[in-house]
């Protein structure tokens, strides 16, 4: 586990969701207000790409077939059993850590 740097604040404005590609891992950073969260880039669903989404709030909206999910706790938003990994993520400057 390791804080790595994998995008730029200037590139993920507050109200955006990204998709990352770090190695084998594919993660959906989102900004919710200001504060940058990542969450499983995988939809659990039929393995959808989350961060290729919409952000409505703090919910990752999945662009195959729309499950929900919030940013922050990775939760399904009826679901709550089915839930997505999160990161510890920090901003250094302009650099977006997240922890892998
Ligand atoms: S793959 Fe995400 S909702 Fe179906």
């Amino acid at each position: 586990m390791a804080f790595e740097v994998v995008a730029n604040l200037s590139e993920l404005p507050p109200g955006s969701l990204t998709e990352i590609t770090i190695g084998d891992k594919q993660l959906a950073l989102c900004n919710v207000d200001g504060a940058v969260h990542a969450i499983d880039g995988v939809c659990p669903h039929r393995n959808g790409p989350l961060g290729q989404g919409a952000l409505h709030g703090s919910l990752v909206v999945c662009p195959w077939h729309a499950w929900e999910f919030d940013c922050i706790t990775g939760r399904h938003d009826y679901n709550p059993s089915i839930r997505l990994d999160t990161f510890a993520v920090k901003v250094e400057g302009n650099d977006i850590l997240v922890d892998l």
